[in-house]
């Protein structure tokens, strides 16, 4: 007869092993169901699974402890110890206490990590970019146990030296599978290498502002240098720059700047500042007669290379200046990005000359237009000996004026044209013949030629009367033909299409009036 009794006990383990009758938990008698002999806190939490397992509910770290299975078969007691562990996984994982900075070199405690509610304890490991780290021996690990619950909080401090580099690191610490957020930290170190900047858009010019920068690749940087400016020692607080403002060739030389806790620490830079003179002669306002000449004469001297070599290679030549010539010169040297500009204004004066004196039937034979042409400056004044209507004046350019009066002659006229200015005055005559006069002429012209007829047949009658009659009227067919041809005794002057290109001209030469040369 087999009968076997299931039997389940714990024991406190305390390094021997106790039974005690207290500790009986449930049995089964062979095809029974089991029964809870528990009396303690056991009670409602354990049962036994078909295949005899011993189950217990709502484990606690108070359930680490030795449980025995007992089987019993007549007189054969067979005991099966069974010790249960409890594990529980750390609730977080947490850095704090972190170090504000780390400077390269110098062992810091980088921060506490922190791991709670954990059995068994969790040990903690430290990461720097995912890869474990390990403390250099001053870091401390720490286990605490809380009473209540026994589970264990475990803290780990790391203490870390900084290398160059780990200014982006991400640090983080894990128990078990749990990470910490990553944390980094501004990383330290003192400057080992100075260096001197100009700070400007090209070659630096005269007159320009001249910003030195210095940097220093430490961490922080520095906030403040000494500036050695030509030998001079200028210390600059909170900034990196100084100015040095309207450079001249004074200014080329050795700058220099330097930590100021660290005088060897400085790095030095030759600067060489350009220049450019130039003096263009004549200058300002230049008066001067026509007809006269002019030189002119352009020095430079600069630092570097000119177009040209500076010199006045286009400029105009004027050898015999003339009023065309008056006018705004001006005379632009560049070197590189410096660009120079000089100029001059030339204004040429002289006595007034007249070039012209004209006169004209006007179209419908009522009047007669007298024009007077002349060449001085300042701009000459223009009369006439004579009393006209629509008195015209053309525009004043290049020294030149026209000047047109409209008269109606009642008798022959000598007319005089006087142009003036302050240097002098020039005139001249022209003879005009009246209107009126050219009318009668033309009746009394074929009277004359009836009485003359008269006198010749009243003398020769009778003698060569066939010679005369056929030399008469040839004459007179010569005399018809002049008639049909003559219109005046005056020269014809100034036609409309002569005046229009004179205007064209005029125009041109407007457009000459501002001249410029480049250098
Ligand atoms: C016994 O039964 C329990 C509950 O049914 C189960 O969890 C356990 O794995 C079983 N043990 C074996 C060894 O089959
Ligand atoms: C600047 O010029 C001086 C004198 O010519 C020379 O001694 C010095 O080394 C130069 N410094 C640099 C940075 O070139
Ligand atoms: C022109 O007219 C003015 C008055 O209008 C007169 O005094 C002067 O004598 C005239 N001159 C000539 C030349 O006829
Ligand atoms: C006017 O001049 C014309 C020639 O130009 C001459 O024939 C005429 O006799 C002159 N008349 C007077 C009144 O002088
Ligand atoms: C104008 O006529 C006068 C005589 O009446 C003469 O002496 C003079 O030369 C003439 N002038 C011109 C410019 O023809």
């Amino acid at each position: 007869v087999n009968m076997t009794v299931f039997y389940w006990v714990h024991v406190l383990f305390n390094g021997f092993y106790t039974k005690t009758d207290d500790g009986d938990l449930l049995t089964q008698l062979k095809d029974q169901d089991a029964s809870v002999i528990a009396t303690d806190k056991y009670k409602d939490r354990v049962s036994m699974a078909e295949n005899s397992s011993l189950l217990i509910a709502a484990a606690t770290l108070k359930d680490e402890k030795t449980f025995t299975c007992m089987v019993v078969a007549g007189a054969d007691i067979s005991e099966y110890p069974v010790k249960l562990l409890i594990h529980k996984a750390p609730t977080g994982v947490e850095i704090t206490a972190l170090a504000t900075e780390l400077e390269i070199g110098k062992p810091t405690q980088l921060g506490q990590c922190r791991t709670s509610d954990a059995n068994p304890a969790a040990s903690i490991t430290w990461f720097k970019n995912k890869k474990p780290l390990v403390a250099d021996g001053k870091g401390t690990s720490n286990v605490k146990v809380d009473e209540a619950t026994g589970l264990t909080t475990t803290s780990s401090t790391l203490q870390y030296t900084a290398e160059k580099g780990d200014t982006a690191a991400l640090f983080t610490c894990g128990a078990l599978n749990t990470l910490s957020s990553p944390v980094s930290f501004t990383v330290t170190y003192p400057t080992e290498r100075i260096s001197l900047h100009v700070i400007s858009k090209g070659p630096l010019m005269e007159g320009a502002n001249m910003t030195l920068k210095c940097k220093a690749d430490g961490n922080p940087p520095p906030t403040s240098f000494n500036f050695h400016i030509l030998g001079k020692v200028v210390k600059v607080e909170n900034s990196d720059s100084y100015t040095v403002t309207d450079v001249t060739r004074e200014s080329t030389g050795e700058y220099k700047c330097s930590i100021i806790d660290n005088a060897k620490m400085e790095d030095s830079k030759n600067i060489t500042i350009n220049y450019l003179d130039m003096s263009l002669s004549p200058s300002g306002k230049v008066m001067k007669s026509f007809g006269e000449g002019l030189a002119l004469t352009l020095q430079t001297h600069a630092s570097g290379e000119l177009k040209d070599n500076g010199k006045l290679d286009s400029s105009p030549k004027f050898d015999k200046l003339t009023y065309s010539d008056s006018g705004k010169y001006e005379v632009v040297v560049t070197m590189g990005a410096l660009i120079k500009k000089d100029s001059f204004e030339l204004v040429v004066e002289g006595v007034p000359v007249i070039r012209r004196v004209a006169k004209r039937r006007s179209e419908d034979g009522q009047h007669k237009v007298l024009t007077c042409e002349a060449e001085g400056s300042p701009k000459p004044t223009v009369a006439w000996s004579v009393n006209g209507t629509s008195a015209d004046e053309s525009p004043y350019v290049n020294g030149k004026i026209t000047h047109k009066l409209t008269i109606v002659p009642t008798v022959n006229l000598t007319v005089v044209c006087t142009v003036s200015n302050e240097h002098g005055q020039d005139t001249r005559t022209i003879n005009v013949s009246t209107l009126f006069e050219e009318v009668r002429m033309d009746k009394q012209d074929s009277s004359d030629e009836g009485d003359t007829t008269k006198l010749v047949v009243g003398v020769i009658v009778g003698l060569l009367l066939a010679t005369v009659v056929v030399g008469l009227a040839y004459w007179l067919y010569m005399k018809k033909s002049k008639q049909g041809s003559w219109k005046t005794g005056e020269k014809e002057d100034g036609s409309t299409e002569e005046s229009k290109k004179l205007e064209e001209k005029i125009e041109e030469k407007l457009e000459e009036n501002s001249q410029k040369v480049e250098v």
